[in-house]
């Protein structure tokens, strides 16, 4: 099969779909891999390093969609490139068919074959392919909060880990799923106080059972929540529940019980906040102060650190990328039920269920 790997052009976009790893996978199995001129660049991929692992460079985005047979990307298609996408292509990246009506409607026009990353599943059902953006997220939930607990950010001034003599921070984490843990791990590594909540107490047992003694848990309940706010220094929102917009678990009127200077980050930001008070923030500009409360919001936490977020979304990726090429997409699917859960736009319907009731 004949995959191309085009440039992403979405705005701040630095991943790209494959690593010469991938390339080099993918030609061992006897496929041609075409890749855009400084399509890696980005992520710290020399074009010279896709070509060592046996891809052949194509200077324009247009090149690269012309000749392929299935185009691996990040990022869902933006308008300029609907043009660009032949019948039948194969479209293997992240879509959120759901966010987005045009978008849906012009992979319907175009006759594609959209596999979209965050609908494929494991057998327990869990999301694979969102996986490792959880977890870039979820650990750099911590270093970033540490930074804006600095005073010049507004922040209460405390170091994290403290010193010897002086107690650590106090850390909150609201939901122990990829998220959650992650970020836990990270705090308590750097040696502050967690308390982890949640209110699944099968996550809060697995806790309870592999962290360290740094690391505490309590069931999530409005009560509670509003007690640890007043005594913690550091917050992150890493809630989910499937399906649904995110729960506000710390309402507008809560700000007012944390004390000036506490820092708030909130992860859950994709799915509308589990913080009243979120508003999504950019990389350029990602934070903003309510009530002396220091708020981080960035949407898309994982764009911050390209290079390790393409090789953590491309170790899983790969895979299916070789599933895909070597059976050809309807065997592929036919053969792993869970990468045919990946298919949202086939035929130009969409058969993904309750895309298109959303509409
Ligand atoms: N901002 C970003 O850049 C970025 C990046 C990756 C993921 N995310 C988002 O982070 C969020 C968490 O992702 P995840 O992979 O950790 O999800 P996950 O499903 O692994 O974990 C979510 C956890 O929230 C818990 N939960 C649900 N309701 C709760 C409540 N009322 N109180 C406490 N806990 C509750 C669940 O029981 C679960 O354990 C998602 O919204 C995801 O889209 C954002």
């Amino acid at each position: 099969m004949i995959v191309g790997v085009p440039k992403e052009i979405k705005n701040n976009e630095n991943r790209v779909g494959m690593t010469p790893a991938g390339v080099f996978e993918l030609v061992k199995s006897n496929h041609t891999v075409y890749v855009q001129h400084t399509a890696g660049l980005g992520s710290g991929f020399s074009d010279q390093d896709f070509i060592d692992a046996g891809a052949h460079i194509l200077p324009t985005i247009e090149e690269v969609y012309a000749i392929s047979d299935m185009i691996v990307k990040v990022k869902e298609p933006i308008e300029s490139e609907y043009a660009l996408i032949k019948p039948e292509q194969i479209l293997f990246t992240y879509f959120h068919f759901a966010g987005s009506e045009t978008l849906t409607r012009a992979m319907m026009k175009s006759n594609a074959i959209c596999i979209a990353y965050e609908t494929v599943e494991d057998p327990d059902g869990s999301l694979p392919l969102l996986t490792p953006m959880s977890e870039v997220a979820g650990r750099m939930s911590i270093q970033e909060g540490a930074k804006y607990l600095e005073k010049t950010y507004g922040g209460l001034g405390i170091l994290l880990g403290g010193v010897p003599g002086v107690p650590p921070a106090k850390v909150l984490i609201l939901g122990a799923g990829v998220v959650g843990i992650q970020a836990a791990k990270k705090a308590a590594g750097l040696g502050a106080q967690v308390t982890v909540m949640d209110v699944n107490m099968k996550r809060l047992r697995y806790i309870n059972d592999v962290m360290a003694n740094n690391v505490i848990t309590e069931f999530s309940n409005e009560y509670n929540i509003r007690k640890n706010i007043q005594t913690h220094d550091l917050i992150i929102g890493g809630v989910l529940v499937k399906g649904a917009k995110a729960p506000k678990l710390i309402t507008r009127d809560m700000l007012k019980d944390m004390r000036p200077g506490t820092v708030i980050v909130d992860v859950a930001v994709d799915q509308g906040g589990c913080f009243e008070s979120t508003v999504a923030t950019t990389h350029q500009d990602p934070i903003y102060i309510i009530d002396d409360v220091v708020h981080y919001c960035v949407a898309n936490m994982p764009g911050a650190v390209p290079r390790t977020s393409t090789l953590a979304l491309t170790n899983v990726t790969v895979g299916y990328v070789l599933q895909i090429a070597n059976k050809g997409w309807k065997d592929a699917l036919d053969q792993n039920k869970g990468l045919a859960l990946g298919l949202n736009v086939v035929g130009g319907e969409c058969v993904y269920p309750g895309i298109m009731e959303g509409f």
